[in-house]
This record gives C-alpha cells, sequence and structure tokens, in this order.
C-alpha cells in the first residue's frame, strides 16, 4: 500500500491547480451569474491535454492512469464544480464509452477531436419518467434499412445544449415482448434531433444541463454503440467509471469549501477574539476536514482498482456515496462558520453550497449507490 502520488501525479496536481487559480476562478462568479457556459475554458483544458486523457495517443488523446484524471477533476472543482461536471462527463462518459465499446471507425471519426476538445460530448440515459429506473426507458429505436429511427425525450443532459455529440440511449425490442437497450452515437445535426429546454437549477449554473427531443431521428446504423440489445451494460459499465470522477467532483468542492471556512474563522471577531479560537469552530473544522479525508481516500482507492484492472463497481458508488454525501454536511458546515454572511451571494460558500446538491443526485442518487453496494454485499457473502 502506497499512499504517495506519483511525480508525474503531483505534476499534473500542481499544473492544473496553477491553471485553475490564475484562469478559471478569478471568472467563476461571473459565469455562474449570467449562467454562461464556460467554452473559453474547455478550449483551454483540451489544448492542455485534459480533455484527452481517457483516450490513448493513437487516437490523438493523453491517456493516463485513472488517478490522474481524479487529481485532474478534483483541481477544476475546487475552482468550477460546474466546469467539473462538464468535464468528467464528456472524459468518463463520452469519451470512455467510445474508446470501450466502439469499432474502429467510430473510434477514428470521433476520439480525435474529442481529445482535443474540437468536439464536445454527452451522455443521455435519463428521462422523464425513467430516472434511477434507467432501463426503463420510452425513447423507442427502430431499425429501417441503413438508420435507425429514434422517437422520444431525454432529460437533464449535462453540457445537452453545447454538446457536438452524445451517447443516446433508447429501447428496442429485441423479440416480441422482450425490451432491451441500444446505445448510439447521435451527432447533433442529425435529422429530427433537438435540443431544447435548459432546465433552470438550484446550482451549477455554468454547466447547462438541456432536454432532448427526437422526432423520427435518423441516426445511421453504424452509429449504434455496442452490440444491439447491449446497451444497458455500456451505461453502467461507463457509469462506474464516471461515479469516481463525481466523487473527485466533491472532494475538490468540500477542499475548498474547507479552506473558505477556515479563512472566514481566522478573520471574524466575535466576544474579543478570532470566532477560530471557539472550540465550536474547531470542532467544525476537525470534522469537516476529516470527512475530506476519508472521501478522499475512498476515491483514489476506486480509481486506483481501475489502474489495478481490477472490479470497482462497488467501490466506485461507495466512493460516490460518501464523498457526496461528505460535500453537502462540509458546504453546510464551512457555511455555519460565516454565519449570516454565508447566506449571502457575496460569499463563495453560498455558492458551494448550492452546487454540492446535485452531487447526491446525477449519475445514480445516494439510493442507488446503497443498492448497488449492497447487491455486491449480498452477492459476495
Ligand atoms: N457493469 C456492466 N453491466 C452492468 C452493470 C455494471 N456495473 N450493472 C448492470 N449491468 C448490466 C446487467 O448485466 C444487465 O445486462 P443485460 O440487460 O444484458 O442482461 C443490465 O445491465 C441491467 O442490469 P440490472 O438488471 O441489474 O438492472 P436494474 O434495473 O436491476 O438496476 C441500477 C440497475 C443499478 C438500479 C441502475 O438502473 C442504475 O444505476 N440506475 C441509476 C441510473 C443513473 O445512474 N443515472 C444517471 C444518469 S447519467 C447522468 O446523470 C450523467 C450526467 O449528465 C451528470
Amino acid at each position: 500500500m502506497n499512499f504517495e502520488l506519483t511525480e508525474d501525479q503531483k505534476l499534473l496536481k500542481a499544473m492544473v491547480r496553477d491553471f485553475a487559480q490564475k484562469e478559471i476562478e478569478p471568472k467563476v462568479k461571473i459565469l455562474e451569474d449570467t449562467h454562461e457556459f464556460p467554452r473559453e475554458f474547455l478550449d483551454k483544458l483540451g489544448k492542455l491535454g485534459i480533455l484527452g486523457m481517457t483516450i490513448p495517443s493513437e487516437y490523438g488523446g493523453t491517456k493516463t492512469d485513472h488517478i490522474s484524471l481524479i487529481l485532474a477533476l478534483e483541481e477544476i472543482a475546487r475552482a468550477s464544480p460546474s466546469l467539473a461536471v462538464i468535464v468528467s462527463v464528456h472524459c468518463s462518459l463520452f469519451c470512455y464509452s467510445i474508446m470501450k465499446f466502439g469499432n474502429k471507425t467510430q473510434k477514428k471519426k470521433y476520439l480525435p477531436k474529442a481529445a482535443k476538445g474540437e468536439m464536445l460530448g454527452a451522455f443521455s440515459l435519463t428521462e422523464p419518467g425513467a430516472g434511477s429506473d434507467a432501463k426503463n426507458l420510452k425513447t423507442k429505436s427502430i431499425r429501417e434499412g441503413d438508420f435507425y429511427i429514434l422517437n422520444g425525450t431525454k432529460s437533464w443532459v449535462t453540457t445537452g445544449s453545447e454538446a457536438d455529440a452524445s451517447i443516446i440511449f433508447a429501447s428496442t425490442e429485441i423479440k416480441p415482448g422482450v425490451k432491451k437497450l441500444n446505445a448510439f452515437i447521435v451527432e447533433k445535426n442529425f435529422p429530427g434531433f433537438l435540443a431544447s429546454k435548459i432546465e433552470e437549477k438550484m446550482g451549477l449554473h455554468s454547466s447547462l444541463t438541456a432536454e432532448y427531443v427526437l422526432e423520427d431521428c435518423q441516426v445511421p446504423a453504424e452509429n449504434l454503440l455496442g452490440e444491439e440489445g447491449k446497451g444497458a451494460a455500456v451505461a453502467f459499465h461507463c457509469l462506474d467509471g464516471s461515479r469516481i470522477g463525481i466523487a473527485a467532483q466533491a472532494v475538490g468542492l468540500a477542499d475548498k469549501a474547507i479552506e473558505e471556512g477556515v479563512k472566514y474563522a481566522q478573520q471574524r471577531e466575535a466576544f474579543g477574539r478570532k470566532i477560530s479560537e471557539f472550540q465550536a469552530i474547531q470542532f467544525m473544522i476537525a470534522d469537516m476536514s476529516t470527512l475530506r479525508d476519508a472521501a478522499r481516500l475512498l476515491t483514489y482507492k476506486a480509481a486506483d482498482l481501475i489502474d489495478k484492472g481490477k472490479p470497482y463497481t462497488k467501490e466506485s458508488s461507495m466512493a460516490k456515496l460518501f464523498a457526496s454525501e461528505a460535500a453537502n454536511k462540509i458546504a453546510y458546515q464551512a457555511l455555519q462558520i460565516h454565519g449570516g454572511y454565508g447566506y449571502s451571494k457575496e460569499f463563495l460558500i453560498e455558492q458551494l453550497y448550492r452546487d454540492a446538491r446535485a452531487f447526491s443526485i446525477y449519475e445514480g442518487t445516494s439510493e442507488i449507490q446503497r443498492l448497488v453496494i449492497s447487491r455486491y454485499l449480498l452477492e459476495e457473502c
């Protein structure tokens, strides 16, 4: 067991932190207030190689170990949780699913552009009536000649309105009465595809979340991703990996929230002393830091299992469950330290508190993570 990062991992972490502090942090408030998509930063992250971290060099990427991707996401999330989820979905859900399940033609067509950020990707599983119950999709895919025709509505698509292409899941009847899922690579200009309304969310304002309307959407048959009827395995396998990215996003936000709480406690005075001198505040800081470190360890452990080629479904759900709940508790306490000012938009903690709330919902709610973990434990025993 080794708890030390390698020299390369340390260098990458320092490089992303430097970029995030100098370039992203100063502009985050304005982007969040105006709900503006952070295109400028994505272009730069593409040039830095961050968007290609799940793609090998033969397809134009900068493939690293999974810990490195997690470190990058954590550092981006410290500056902008919105940007972190955009990058995580692009790398771990869009690029990785093509890398893992795509054929050579699909890889050659999509990955080199995606690696550089010239093509931005989304992942669309959820529907208005199917969130946690993700197999129960109403969107239908029917093969007609050289095309699949897709009809239905998809919801809560991170980056949906901005993505050039998306992995879209739809149901298919493989034999009378037997429904399975198909996965497709759908480009935004395919006939019958429309990215419609953008959700007005509580937080993560510069991560735009859209609805897709598919009306006789024509998808070339060669854009089927993986085998006919095996889309559920594409979705759930890719989510196993990307949930570790959401855990990293939660750790990054938690880290920033603690920094803000500690900074405020060392400045604010009450009863003739800095409030950091009160034990009530010191205990909050101790609890927040312990939770953050535990979340980080679970997150790195799950990523390390990927790097070692071992199963990681259960550990990914544990990391996502613990880190997302921890980030919410930490944001709550860090805001509490700020007192009334924490409730004001003048202080960053107000945004972090709102942003954290999404973590225990998207990419599988905390209840779904508990279901996955307990299924594994019951099967193991
Ligand atoms: N890896 C690979 N394959 C898997 C798998 C895994 N971890 N888990 C399940 N599968 C396969 C099964 O083998 C099965 O395959 P076949 O159809 O070929 O037999 C299929 O997937 C269905 O599996 P189950 O019967 O176990 O499925 P289920 O319905 O009982 O439960 C679930 C699965 C865990 C509850 C799942 O529905 C789930 O994770 N739900 C949450 C969905 C979710 O996370 N949504 C997030 C949307 S994406 C998002 O939020 C991104 C964003 O934009 C931020």
